[in-house]
């Protein structure tokens, strides 16, 4: 494996462009999680994603697309672009693209025809969303089609939000494909795109398969709608797994205000919390816990958190102990990643 960090300075979108079209990956910034990007029409490129993330070939692929240049006909816009990777494009659809694209939101649609099996995973429907960072939407401006793009991590470990992480997950890869990555900053959102299923709407009307920051709310405000769907099993996905996102140190979910020494003996740990830290700290006087505070703002916690799991997970703690998060609604992408976190740790 050859993987290098590029900056916007040191490389053009052309010659971006040129590799996408040699079939090579790139990893690509976008506002959620780093993307493992290949063109969405190039099947042995498609192939390289799943070998290189080990991710069994029944997962199916996000589509990226580019926006509208401008605010005119975004509607005609959307329909025909929409299209060429769908059919039977329902106008719910539309009307989510023009409230929230580009943006942290995947649509679910009926497939067009002509999309390989290998994006799909053998469905018949196409995810699809237009990301927001500016780099990857000159990249799709000037690519002109469309990018198949999984978050750029090994199956079943934590999301990339800088592209260092992406450096650390491939670097020792033993596949002999070269991989561009490029480096935008650190993820704005975080956390990945909400997935909403609109292929089923006759029966079940919209449903969410994965939470994220756009939240249900949000979704029926635009769409007129007192509420969604409730999923069911009759589509597989990835994010579904419930050992997800998983660090190697063992991760509990506990309410730190209840936290006794007992609990803790003398084992190495690092709490993440709510609470004020110096107040914890005179309570449970105990020197080998490592405290960190996290703000009570979704936005910023979502921001931050792969990034600092990936920081814990480094740090040889026995056990990492996360505070209960609060239960409204606009907690519950946070909640999905952290379940399955929990689920999925000390496993390896
Ligand atoms: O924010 C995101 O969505 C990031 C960035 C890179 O865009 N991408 C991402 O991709 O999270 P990935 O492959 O890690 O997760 C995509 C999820 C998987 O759970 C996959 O199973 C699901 O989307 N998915 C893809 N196509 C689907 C389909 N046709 N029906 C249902 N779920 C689908
Ligand atoms: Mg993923």
């Amino acid at each position: 494996m050859s993987a290098r960090i590029f900056s916007a300075n040191e490389i053009s979108t052309n010659k971006i462009v040129e590799r996408i079209l040699q079939g090579l990956l790139v990893a690509i910034p976008t506002e959620t999680v780093y993307g493992l990007a290949a063109n969405a029409t190039d099947e042995k490129a498609i192939k390289k994603i799943f070998q290189l993330k080990n991710r069994p070939e029944t997962h199916p692929l996000i589509v990226h697309i580019a926006p509208p240049i401008s605010e005119q006909s975004v509607e005609s816009f959307w329909e025909t672009k929409l299209s060429e990777w769908a059919h039977d494009v329902p106008p719910e659809a539309i009307l989510l693209a023009k409230q929230y694209w580009p943006g942290p939101l995947t649509l679910v649609l009926k497939k067009a025809k002509q999309v390989s099996n290998m994006i799909t995973g053998g469905q018949e429907t196409i995810a699809i969303r237009a990301p927001k960072h500016p780099w990857t939407i000159e990249i799709l401006r000037a690519f002109n089609g469309g990018l198949v793009a999984p978050s750029a991590n090994r199956f079943g470990r934590i999301s990339p939000t800088t592209a260092q992480h992406v450096l650390d997950e491939f670097q020792d890869s033993e596949t002999d494909h070269e991989l561009m990555i490029l480096d935008g900053g650190d993820c704005e959102v975080g956390i990945e795109s909400t997935i909403l299923d609109l292929s089923r709407l006759d029966q079940i009307g919209p449903i969410i398969l994965r939470p994220g920051m756009i939240l249900e709310s949000d979704i029926c405000t635009t769409l007129g709608l007192k509420k969604l769907g409730q999923k069911d099993n009759a589509i597989r996905h990835s994010g579904g797994i419930l050992g997800h996102y998983a660090p190697h140190t063992q991760l509990v979910s506990m309410d730190v205000s209840q936290l006794r020494v007992e609990d803790i003996g003398n084992q190495k740990v690092a709490i993440v919390t709510f609470l004020d830290v110096d107040t914890l700290k005179n309570k449970l006087a105990i020197s080998s816990i490592d405290w960190i505070h996290i703000p009570l703002d979704p936005h910023a916690v979502a921001k931050k958190m792969y990034q600092l799991l990936r920081d814990l997970d480094q740090k040889g703690y026995q056990k990492m102990i996360v505070d209960v998060l609060p239960s409204g609604i606009e907690w519950s992408g946070i909640q999905d990643r952290l379940t399955r976190a929990v689920y999925g740790s000390g496993t390896h």
